[in-house]
């Protein structure tokens, strides 16, 4: 019998993957996760510390899911040192998903925001021609590349990385390849997830070539479930409407790209 996704229930991590100096991956059985849509969440609780919400990573292993964290606040951290045999609790997953599209398909991903688009690499079909793109401020926080080639083997396809010096793949930021790709390639669909102001971006830079594209918004989360508000984007709920956006409503919504919630729930810049 499937779990009730919104009953909590206690996971043991089997294995750890270091994918960079700051970013692991945990992986743990578990038959409902293993099978989520792409751009889906789970809500995870760090015994004694906090939950956070986390993009449901994908696994080679059958019925086994995983989430990629990167290390930064105190819940976190604890997460990122779970060891195996340590564990976890899980609610959800939670969210809509990317729209599978088919043809011409152009992918922009930031740090963590690239696990939900691992997933979507799954499901595209084989006569898909697939463009990810890897944004990374320096050669050691680049993961997942060699991952995204081997998802893609049977498409026609490129990878190609990003890092603000220079030290691996192309210099400068993400966003500059994507104004020179979807100005001289006629993409069907861009799909991107990674900081709002690299998304907002990538959104305006696909509506202004009006070529369909979605994003995946990670917000402060609390509840995970519509209850506590904290995840607001103007009349939006990231947890409940979201994460993924249609980009024309994004760019309709005056908070996209230029302001987020503080803890507090105070509104601030960027
Ligand atoms: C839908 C969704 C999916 C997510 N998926 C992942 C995932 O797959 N892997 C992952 O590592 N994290 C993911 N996050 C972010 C994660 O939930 C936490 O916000 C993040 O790990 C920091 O939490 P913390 O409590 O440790 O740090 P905090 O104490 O909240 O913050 C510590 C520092 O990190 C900064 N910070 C907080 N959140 C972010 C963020 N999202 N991006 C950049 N800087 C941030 C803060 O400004 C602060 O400076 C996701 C968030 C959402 C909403
Ligand atoms: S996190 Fe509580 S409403 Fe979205």
């Amino acid at each position: 019998m499937e779990r009730n996704p919104d009953k909590p229930t206690i996971f043991t991590i089997e294995k750890v993957i270091d994918e960079t100096p700051t970013v692991r991956t945990l992986v743990f059985s578990d038959e409902l996760l293993s099978k989520v849509l792409p751009g889906q969440f789970a809500m995870v609780w760090v015994p004694g510390v906090n939950e956070l919400p986390m993009s449901i990573m994908i696994s080679k292993e059958a019925g086994k899911a995983a989430f990629t964290i990167r290390k930064l606040g105190e819940a976190s951290t604890a997460l990122y040192n779970t060891k195996v045999g340590g564990y976890i609790g899980i609610r959800g997953p939670y969210g809509n998903s990317f729209t599978i599209m088919q043809g011409n398909l152009l992918l922009v991903g930031g740090g963590t925001g690239l696990v939900p688009l691992m997933r979507l690499l799954t499901f595209f079909k084989k006569n898909d021609k697939v463009t990810l793109l890897i944004g990374a401020k320096t050669k050691e926080e680049v993961f997942f590349e060699g991952l995204a080639n081997q998802l893609l083997e049977k498409n026609q396809h490129q990878v190609i990385v990003t890092t603000d010096d220079g030290s691996h793949g192309e210099k400068g930021l993400v966003t500059n390849v994507v104004e020179k790709l979807v100005a001289e390639t006629k993409f069907d669909a861009v799909y991107t997830c990674g900081p709002e102001k690299m998304m907002y971006k990538v959104v305006k830079l696909a509506n202004k070539q009006e070529i369909p594209v979605e994003a995946s918004l990670e917000r402060m989360m609390k509840c995970g479930i519509g209850m506590c508000g904290s995840c607001c984007i103007g009349k939006e709920l990231v947890c409940r409407d979201g994460t993924v956006f249609e980009g024309r409503s994004l760019l309709s919504n005056k908070e996209f790209g230029l302001t987020y919630r503080s803890k507090a729930g105070i509104l601030e810049n960027y």
